[in-house]
């Protein structure tokens, strides 16, 4: 019996064009000053060729974990993939990740909860790691956001936020009695479903897409940003203390919190209901904007490659985002 899964290995992926706030500035009518203010968002990553998918990201970041893991694609017996961008609206981009990967018969299994995602995914490849169903389960959160955002004044507040990126993670037995995950919740409360919501192509309507509704851009992700910012505030301290509870684990226990990168406002309030530092605490939505899936893993992965954490650190990690969708976890590394 496997008494608890672990990430064997982390690795990360971000396209090399890096698009500013400046340059956001000249094709819509906001400001540099306005989005760090607001975000803290100074930079994001945008892939630059066509044809670049989520899975594509998710290559490179799938390797720099194998190879952190000390593990080949072979070594692989299942794929979680999280993604709110998938390649294709169907199939999803966890298959098309094993076929690059060289992987035919691998099971691969799309999650769709948003800036959770990460974390749903998680929570499945722990459960079958400790019901010993797959041995090594690979875990990405990949995203292309920036094919399918408005870079128009209509568009511009939900356009600024987000960023392409990939991360991604080998989850396998641990070995040492006192690693590994040890506390996990994922929440769900579809009440909020629409404040934050991509509406069309939609399979309720007949026709799924008209020229009517990419006239009102009900195409482009919608959101009603005071709405989620209430809501993020409101569930992540409370899902973060409840796994700190679960694990056994005080606040000032914590060695890294690694929290869903959509706004440095929110992750400091929350890192301040928590009592927190923010030394302690993971922030790159400055470079990356809100990669949604990617945040966490590709949080973890800079962090644990910079030093931050090592084989022994208690990791916090907190989501929140559309569904509403929210989780929380904590990890000795
Ligand atoms: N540049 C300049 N002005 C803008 C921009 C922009 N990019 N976007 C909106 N504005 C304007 C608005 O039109 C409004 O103008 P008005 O006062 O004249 O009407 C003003 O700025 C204020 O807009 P608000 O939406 O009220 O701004 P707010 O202070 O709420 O900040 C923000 C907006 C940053 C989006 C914030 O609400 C937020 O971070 N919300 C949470 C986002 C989030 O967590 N998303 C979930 C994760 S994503 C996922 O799951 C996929």
């Amino acid at each position: 019996m496997i008494h608890r899964s672990t990430i064997l290995g982390i690795g990360h992926h971000v396209p090399s064009k890096v698009v500013t706030n400046h340059d956001l500035a000249k094709i819509m009518n906001t400001s540099d000053e306005w989005i760090v203010q607001r975000t803290g968002i100074r930079e994001r990553r945008f892939i630059e060729e066509n044809g670049t998918g989520a899975s594509d990201l998710a290559m490179p970041a799938t390797k720099m974990a194998l190879e952190h893991a000390g593990l080949e694609a072979k070594d692989i017996d299942a794929i979680v993939f999280a993604t709110l961008s998938p390649d294709f609206n169907f199939p999803g981009s966890g298959v098309l990740l094993g076929h690059k990967l060289g992987l035919p018969g691998v099971p691969a299994l799309d999650v769709r909860n948003q800036c959770s995602g990460f974390l749903y995914g998680l929570s499945v490849a722990d459960a079958w790691v400790r019901a010993e169903v797959y041995r090594r389960v690979l875990v990405v959160g990949a995203e292309v956001h920036s094919t399918g955002v408005e870079f128009t004044d209509r568009g511009r507040d939900v356009a600024v936020l987000f960023g392409d990126g990939a991360g991604a993670a080998v989850i396998g037995a641990a070995t040492h009695p006192d690693q590994g995950l040890k506390s996990l919740e994922i929440h769900a409360d579809g009440s909020g479903a629409k404040d934050l919501w991509l509406e069309a192509p939609a399979s309720a309507y007949i026709p799924r897409l008209t020229h009517e509704m990419l006239d009102r851009g009900i195409h482009y992700p919608q959101m009603i940003g005071k709405q989620v910012f209430r809501w993020a505030t409101e569930k992540m301290p409370v899902v973060a203390r409840s796994v700190l509870d679960k694990a056994g684990l005080r606040p000032d226990q914590v060695d890294l919190f690694v929290p869903h990168q959509a706004n440095l406002r929110i992750n400091q309030l929350v890192g301040d209901k928590l009592g927190i530092p923010e030394a302690k605490t993971v922030h790159n939505i400055e470079k990356y904007g809100n990669t949604t899936a990617a945040t966490i893993p590709l949080g973890l992965s800079e962090a644990w490659r910079e030093g931050r954490c090592q084989r022994g650190s208690n990791v916090l990690f907190a989501a929140f985002g559309s569904g509403y969708t929210w989780g929380g976890a904590v990890i000795t590394l």
